[in-house]
């Protein structure tokens, strides 16, 4: 920790007798402020508790509802930008008990852009979104979503984030200081396997997903729900009972873990380790599941994910949902749902696969009729009364509803207000 100066200690206690704030860079050098033994820090890294208060909250506008609704909960597909929707969620107490002052989600998976600097298209070269924002922008773009995401996670709650070899290291620091070192329950290794020619390093075949609890040992985990399967059965037999038992001797059976399901004995697999391999990646196995959105996750990823951490019934969000996969296996799965995108294609996609849903993971069987869902949008007004603020109003309003960084320049002598920062797409603009 630097010492400070004589000078710097006067000048903070000007401003504190003064009752005016302290400058940025004081934050890291006051020793009181400095609770935790050690922090990532980095440029423009906002103190929670600004971010908690500065962001700006979008009402949600429900534009239809699939289904009947009936005046119950309806799961909820939400157009927008996450950081202010999710703000806005913690004013829904269907989400969040403002009194109790605790979230009611008890699972969060997201799969955000991974800093890759790619725009990405769908098959027919639509836009779907860009993956632009890099350094510590990107620390600061997702740490922000993590904060809102911490508050709206139930006590016994748990979170996955999926990142890849660019910047999941960062955000295992980041994610301890936001959820507690402690509450790390497993670095997840997502090894998706597939073909290589790679001459100058070794290919790279794994992407990482963080899984922190709430709450350590309050969490759920069916460990049962997501062992792993068998692929090679030619080792067992089948007695008269249906019952797999492996021969040892002449005389001897062994019986393995298994289980009577559907009309039939299924056998349990070994207990499922972090290294998860036998799950393809969207390219090496397309399968009738794939809708042609780029980095479209498997079901099965999110039948593992959603069997081991959340019950029947709970409630289920991903604030990057881009094809919607969570919502197609909690809708198979009887969960409900929340899904975020700032994305046209996305929210599209989403919709169509939800009225064509197949009963079985991987999109496989009969029709399956989704639960009652509501689509919102948020961000998008009445233009007329945000066009008849007064100008610097309305110019901080539309920098902080697109998720602009407020930074004046020039481009071919034209002046602009900021940059654009992730996911939202031109289209999304206007
Ligand atoms: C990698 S894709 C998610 C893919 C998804 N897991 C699936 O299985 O289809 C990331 C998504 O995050 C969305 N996104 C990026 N920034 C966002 C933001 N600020 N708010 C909402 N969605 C965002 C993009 O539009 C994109 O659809």
């Amino acid at each position: 920790m630097n010492k400070l100066s004589d000078e710097e200690i006067e000048y903070m206690s000007k401003c504190l007798t003064e009752g005016k704030p302290l400058p940025d860079s004081y934050r890291y050098i006051i020793p009181f402020e400095t609770k935790k033994e050690y922090e990532l820090t980095y440029e423009g890294k906002e103190r929670e508790e600004e971010i908690l208060a500065d962001t700006m909250a979008v009402p949600l506008q429900p534009v239809k509802t699939f289904g009947d609704g009936n005046g119950g909960w309806t799961n909820k597909l939400i157009f927008g930008d996450n950081h202010q929707v999710l703000k806005a969620l913690m004013d829904d107490p269907e989400v969040y008990d403002k009194n109790a002052g605790k979230g009611k989600v008890r699972l969060i998976y997201i799969d955000p852009p991974f800093a890759t600097k790619q725009e990405f298209r769908g098959t027919q070269d639509q836009k779907a979104y860009q993956d632009k924002i890099i350094g510590a922008q990107f620390l600061e773009f997702l740490r922000k979503r993590l904060v809102f995401l911490r508050e709206l996670l139930a006590d016994d709650g748990s979170i996955y984030v999926h990142l890849d070899w660019r910047k999941a290291h960062y955000f295992k620091t980041l994610m301890d200081e936001i959820f507690g070192e402690h509450n790390l329950v497993n670095e997840i290794i997502w090894n998706y396997k597939g073909t290589t020619n790679s001459q100058n390093m070794y290919a790279r075949k794994h992407e990482t997903i963080y899984f922190y609890t709430k709450n350590w040992g309050k969490h759920i985990f069916n460990p049962d729900g997501v062992r792993i399967g068998y692929d090679d059965l030619s080792a067992y037999k089948k007695d008269k009972g249906g019952k797999w038992y492996k021969q040892w001797t002449k005389e001897r059976r062994h019986y393995p873990a298994q289980e009577f399901m559907n009309g039939e004995w299924v056998l349990l697999g070994k207990y499922r380790y972090d290294v998860w391999d036998d799950v393809p990646s969207m390219a090496t196995a397309h399968g009738s599941e794939y809708l042609g959105f780029p980095n479209q996750k498997k079901e099965r990823l999110l039948e593992i994910i959603i069997k081991a951490s959340s019950n029947p019934g709970d409630i289920v969000l991903d604030a990057f949902a881009g094809s919607g996969t969570i919502g197609a296996v909690a809708e198979k799965l009887g969960r409900r749902w929340i899904m975020i995108d700032c994305g046209k294609l996305a929210i599209y996609t989403m919709q169509k696969r939800l009225l064509n849903l197949k009963e079985k993971i991987g999109n496989k069987g009969k029709a399956l009729k989704p639960k009652p869902f509501t689509l919102y949008n948020a961000g998008l007004y009445n233009y007329k009364m945000v066009k008849d603020l007064p100008r610097d109003k309305y110019r901080e309003f539309v920098l902080k509803l697109f998720q602009c960084r407020d930074e004046k320049h020039r481009i071919a002598g034209v002046e602009l207000d900021g940059y654009l920062c992730a996911g939202a797409d031109d289209d999304y603009l206007y």
